[in-house]
């Protein structure tokens, strides 16, 4: 059930919470741009048009649903500003031309969307803190048995997540429906064929590695589809064995020291797709992708590396001994003892990892001398992403309050 006081919000063209920390000192316009001199200095600047098509009165938008109801076509191509108020209650009030139409303006909406001095920050948007096992020995870990009511921890996991790609609970209850139980308070859960919620142990005729005691190479899972899962959750219900010990490598730190160390190499592995096929007798998932995938400002976005679902290479006769000579250089670096973080599962820990940043893999272990069983599931990023966005809001509803 919603916590009252997130109901009561300002008329904002969303359902998020602007606490006014500074006043308006001035506002005036030339009739092509507003200008708001406030009260600790800063001059923001807006367009009419800008405005305009974010007017949140119930003739442009649904305060209901808090969508916009008027295409860009239903409103004048040409928009200026003809009188401008600030209201007692601190709003800002414009009359629009050709119009006459009036709208008001949260103030705390508009200092939040200042674009004219570098834009609003993504309250998800965490700093990525790349590592080595020299920086990050073993995964930044918090108190599993309160975690399901601590929201404050809740969001310290998520952010340590977010920024360095994995956080452990430790202590955390060990029955078999905690993964899920976890899962879902984070956000949706990703289905596969794999199944919901997916055990990771030793299986007769099993259809895969991860079902047997044998060791399992630094990977990410499902990179043979369109949409690689974002996060993954592996979560230790009984583990009698003595190997087995988890190993995890930050893809992106290999990815940006051979940005830097082999620039060749990492051109042709951010530009050329390795095809990936699943084995499966079932079904025939396929995709083909750079093993590091790069973003549009050049960032690494993901990794896709998984050799053991690779699929013939299928590419352009003269890179083939250049890619598999690029190849070995990514894989020489996932040897490296100074990227492998390696830890044991007790019962009750929870990883919760980046899938499309964090390799993950197992030493073998003998099954004669005991039992491991995981249970395991997928979301998307933008689950975690969501809930801190969240948790921000919830940080400016109380500031909002006053509380
Ligand atoms: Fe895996």
């Amino acid at each position: 059930m919603a916590d009252d006081s997130m109901t009561k919000v300002p008329q904002t063209p969303d359902f998020d919470f602007y606490p006014v920390t500074e006043t308006i000192r001035s506002a005036k316009t030339d009739g092509h741009v507003l200008t708001l001199q406030w009260s600790d200095g800063l001059t923001s600047r807006y367009h009419a048009i800008w405005l305009r098509m974010n007017a949140c009165d119930p003739e442009t938008f649904n305060p209901d649903t808090r969508e916009i109801t008027r295409s860009p076509l239903d409103l004048p191509a040409q928009v200026s500003i003809t009188q401008v108020s600030v209201r007692s209650d601190g709003a800002i009030g414009l009359r629009f031309l050709p119009e006459d139409h009036d709208a008001r303006f949260d103030p705390g909406w508009l200092r939040l969307h200042d674009y004219s001095n570098g834009g609003r920050r993504d309250d998800a948007a965490v700093e990525k803190v790349l590592w080595t096992t020299t920086e990050c020995a073993e995964p930044p870990t918090f108190d599993g048995a309160d975690i399901m009511k601590d929201d404050a921890m809740f969001t310290a996991f998520l952010t340590a997540v977010a920024s360095h790609g994995l956080a452990r609970l430790r202590g955390a209850p060990a029955d078999p429906d905690f993964a899920e139980r976890f899962a879902s308070r984070i956000g949706v859960i990703r289905d596969s064929n794999f199944g919901r919620i997916w055990n990771v142990r030793v299986e007769p005729g099993a259809g895969s590695n991860a079902y047997t005691a044998l060791e399992l190479a630094p990977h990410v899972d499902l990179a043979t589809r369109e949409y690689q899962p974002g996060l993954q959750i592996l979560h230790c219900v009984e583990n009698t064995t003595q190997g087995g010990r988890a190993m995890m490598i930050d893809g992106f730190r290999v990815a940006e020291d051979l940005r830097l160390e082999a620039p060749e190499a990492f051109r042709l592995l951010t530009t050329v797709p390795w095809h990936m096929s699943n084995r499966a007798a079932d079904s025939d998932y396929r995709w083909n992708s750079p093993a590091i995938v790069l973003d549009q400002a050049g960032q690494i976005a993901e990794i896709r590396s998984i050799y053991f679902l690779r699929g013939p290479l299928n590419v352009p006769f003269d890179l083939v001994e250049d890619l598999y000579a690029a190849d070995r250089l990514l894989h020489a670096k996932l040897l490296d003892p100074r990227y492998r973080m390696l830890f044991g599962y007790l019962p009750g820990d929870l990883m919760l990892f980046d899938n499309r940043r964090i390799l993950h893999g197992r030493e073998a272990f003998d099954a004669a001398e005991g039992r491991r069983w995981l249970r395991g599931c997928y979301l998307e990023r933008e689950e975690l992403e969501s809930a801190l966005r969240m948790a921000a809001r919830r940080a400016r509803a109380r500031a909002a309050a006053g509380t």
